[in-house]
């Protein structure tokens, strides 16, 4: 995606090198087809990655059919640990968004290990849940995705808040078009939507929608569009949170995180964002117990 909207050069990066190189040989070869014009490489050296603008990380081990997000923790956490090392050696400014799992935890734990200001170090989360919520709604409501507006808060796991009052469809509220039955179904797929691509491919998780997703990211701080996306982001008070990472909507430009966008939120939907602050809270808890293990 990178490469067809010639957003920047790509390097690969993988521990197994071959992989890395082999998909950018791959990719590189579609150039000509595609009609892009950009440079692509693999490699499994961070010198390699140096003073990247961007980097995006999706290192780790994917979800099994049946396991939750929370259960990649340990793996994810050491492998976490190696790359924020190697990037504070050799990208120190670059933009990171996260995409590994679990997702509001690792990209906390990211940004300690790494060292880089909370600006520039964000999960990508909110895009792709409220894109499969919007997906959802366009089935049922039978109308095309981009007439709907909508948004998903909190925390990237079963806990995740969908938000029905900031959702419009043809600029009408959602609650007055759709029973209250087949919403609450809808919140409920929606919540376990990256559990149902598991279950389908039974190995590995969801692709184009979550590239989709940390790419708009991406693209906004790169062309410095200063989209409003909802994101994982450091919270410092806002929505009464502190010193934690959780989805919230943000604006993305240049300087990385510009704005965390507080939103009113009526009391119901604050006791599903406080549950969902608390997972999170709890799991990091736990991160912390695995860190110190690790050392
Ligand atoms: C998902 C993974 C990427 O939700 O968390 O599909």
């Amino acid at each position: 995606l990178i490469s067809i909207k010639e957003l920047a050069d790509v390097v690969l990066f993988d521990v197994a090198e071959g992989l890395a190189k082999g998909k950018a040989l791959d990719i590189a070869q579609s150039t000509s087809v595609e009609g892009f014009d950009i440079n692509l490489m693999g490699t499994s050296n961070y010198e390699d990655t140096k003073n990247s603008d961007v980097i995006i990380i999706t290192a780790g081990i994917p979800r099994r059919p049946g396991m939750s997000r929370d259960d990649l923790l340990e793996t994810n956490l050491k492998i976490i640990k190696q790359v924020s090392e190697g990037i504070k050696k050799t990208s120190p400014n670059a933009f990171v968004i996260c995409i590994t799992n679990p997702l509001d935890v690792i990209v906390m734990a990211l940004q300690k290990y790494s060292g880089l200001p909370t600006n520039k170090v964000i999960g990508m989360a909110g895009i792709l849940d409220t894109s499969r919520f919007k997906y959802f709604l366009s089935q049922e409501l039978k109308v095309p995705v981009k007439n709907i507006d909508s948004l998903v808060l909190g925390g990237h796991g079963d806990t995740m808040v969908p938000i029905p009052n900031y959702t419009k469809v043809n600029g009408k509220l959602l609650n007055q078009l759709i029973k209250k039955e087949k919403l609450d179904e809808i919140i409920d797929r929606t919540r376990k939507g990256g559990g149902e691509i598991n279950r389908l491919l039974e190995k590995g998780s969801a692709f184009y929608a979550p590239a989709a997703s940390g790419i708009e990211m991406a693209e906004s701080y790169i062309k410095n569009l200063k989209k409003t996306l909802p994101c994982a982001a450091f919270l410092n008070g806002e929505y009464g949170v502190k010193n934690i990472y959780a989805g919230v909507p943000v604006v993305i430009g240049s300087n990385g995180i510009e704005k965390v966008v507080e939103l009113k939120l009526d009391k119901l939907e604050k006791n599903y964002f406080d549950n969902s602050i608390k997972a999170v809270r709890d799991l990091f808890e736990v991160a912390i117990k695995i860190d110190q293990e690790l050392k």
